[in-house]
C-alpha cells in the first residue's frame, strides 16, 4: 500500500515534486533559495526532476506529449467489435482444430493477467518515480489503454464462454506462463515498494532496469508470441472478432513499447552514469532469459506447427525483435543477422483502425455498455 505521502497534493505549494522525492535531493527549488513557482523547461528532468510536477507546461519533452496525443487518437474500445463470427466458430464442433483451441486458450490465459500486471506497474510503480508531467500524462493514458486491454480479453473470454477461473488462473497454473510472469514481478515489486525512492546510483538503476524490462522485454517481447498467433489467425479468417482486437492492441502496446524506449534513453541521456558496463552486462542476460522465456512459451502453445507457424519460426523471430530492442536503447544486437521471419507482423502495427485488415464491420456502436452476440 502506499502511504499518504504519496498521494498528490491538491495545491502546488512546494517548487519541488510532491511526490515521494530522491533521498538525497534537495527540499528547495533548483535554481535559487527563494520559491520558484514558475517552472523553467530546461529545469526539468524524468527523474529526480525538483520542476513542479503539476504544470504540465511549459513543454521539455515534446515527444511525450506529441506521443500522449497519438495514443488518444488512437482509441478504441472492445464493445465495438462484433464477436458473432468468434462465436459461431468456436461453438461449431469442426469450426477450430483443437492446436488451434489450446492457441487461444494459452493467449488469453497469458493476456488476462499480463495487462494488469502492466497497469499495476504503471500506477503503483512507475508513475510516482517520473518527475516529467509530459511523460506522467502519456503514463495515465497508458495506464487506462492497460485496462481496456483487459477488457478487451475479458470481453473475448466473456464471448466464447470460456472457463473464467480457468483463464485468469494460467499465470498461476501453466507453467510457460508462470515463468514469464514470475521473470517480471520482482522488477515491479522493487519499484512499488514504498520505501523505494530514486536519487542514488544504485537505485535509479533499480528503476531503470525495471523501465527496460518492462517496454523492451514484457511489451516489446514477451507479447508477440501471442499476439502474432492471434494476427496468424484472423489472416486465415478465423477468430475475425478476436484478431480485430488484438490489432488494436498490438498498436498500443507498439506505441507504449516505443514511448518506454524514448523515456530510458532521455534518462540514459541526463544520467550516463548510469550506464555502467556491469549494468549494460546484467540488461544483456535479462534479454537473453526473456528470449528464452518466450521461446518456451512458444513451444507450450504449439507443440505441433499450426496456423503455419511452429515454435522453430518464433525463435528466428524473438532473436530479430530482441537485436530490434537492445539497439533501440544502445545496445549491440545480441545475435546479429537474424532476419524477421513475419514481415507481415509489422504491417499490422502500422494499420489504422479505418482500414483494419480483417475487414470485420462494426454493426453497432455502444459506449459504456456491453453488447450482446447472441
Ligand atoms: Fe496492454
Ligand atoms: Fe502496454
Amino acid at each position: 500500500m502506499l502511504s499518504f505521502e504519496d498521494d498528490l497534493p491538491l495545491q502546488a505549494e512546494p517548487a519541488v515534486s510532491p511526490v515521494a522525492k530522491p533521498s538525497s535531493a534537495a527540499a528547495t527549488p533548483a535554481s535559487g533559495s527563494a520559491p520558484q513557482r514558475r517552472v523553467n523547461a530546461a529545469d526539468k528532468r524524468i527523474i529526480n526532476g525538483q520542476t513542479d510536477v503539476n504544470q504540465l507546461v511549459p513543454f521539455k519533452y515534446k515527444w511525450a506529449w506529441e506521443k500522449y496525443l497519438a495514443t488518444c487518437s488512437n482509441h478504441w474500445m472492445p464493445q465495438e467489435i462484433n464477436m458473432s463470427r468468434d462465436i459461431a466458430l468456436w461453438k461449431d464442433p469442426n469450426g477450430l482444430t483443437d492446436d488451434e483451441r489450446r492457441i487461444i486458450k494459452r493467449n488469453l490465459g497469458f493476456f488476462t493477467t499480463a495487462d494488469s500486471l502492466a497497469a499495476n506497474n504503471i500506477v503503483l510503480g512507475t508513475y510516482r518515480h517520473i518527475t516529467a508531467p509530459e511523460c506522467r500524462q502519456f503514463l495515465l493514458r497508458q495506464a487506462f489503454e492497460e485496462a481496456i486491454h483487459t477488457h478487451a480479453y475479458q470481453y473475448i473470454v466473456e464471448s466464447l464462454g470460456l472457463d473464467e477461473s480457468e483463464i485468469f488462473n494460467a499465470y498461476n497454473e501453466v507453467k510457460s506462463i508462470r515463468d514469464k510472469d514470475e521473470f517480471l514481478i520482482p522488477f515491479i515489486e522493487a519499484i512499488m515498494d514504498p520505501h523505494f525512492h530514486t536519487g542514488t546510483p544504485a537505485n535509479d538503476q533499480t528503476l531503470l532496469k525495471s523501465l527496460i524490462v518492462f517496454a523492451c522485454l514484457m511489451e516489446g517481447l514477451f507479447f508477440y508470441v501471442g499476439f502474432t498467433q492471434i494476427l496468424a489467425l484472423g489472416r486465415q479468417n478465423k477468430m475475425t472478432g478476436a484478431a480485430e482486437q488484438y490489432q488494436y492492441i498490438l498498436r498500443d502496446e507498439s506505441m507504449h513499447c516505443n514511448f518506454g524506449i524514448d523515456l530510458i534513453n532521455a534518462i540514459k541521456l541526463e544520467n550516463p552514469h548510469l550506464w555502467t558496463a556491469e549494468f549494460k552486462a546484467e540488461i544483456k542476460g535479462l534479454f537473453e532469459r526473456a528470449v528464452e522465456l518466450e521461446y518456451r512459451y512458444a513451444e507450450d502453445t504449439m507443440p505441433r506447427g499450426v496456423l503455419g507457424l511452429n515454435a522453430a519460426m518464433f525463435k528466428g523471430y524473438l532473436r530479430y525483435i530482441a537485436n530490434r530492442r537492445a539497439t533501440q536503447i544502445g545496445l549491440d544486437e545480441l545475435f546479429p543477422n537474424e532476419e524477421n521471419p513475419f514481415p507481415w507482423m509489422s504491417e499490422m502495427i502500422d494499420l489504422k483502425k479505418e482500414r483494419n485488415f480483417f475487414e470485420t464491420r462494426v454493426i453497432e456502436y455502444q459506449t459504456g455498455g456491453a453488447l450482446s452476440w447472441d
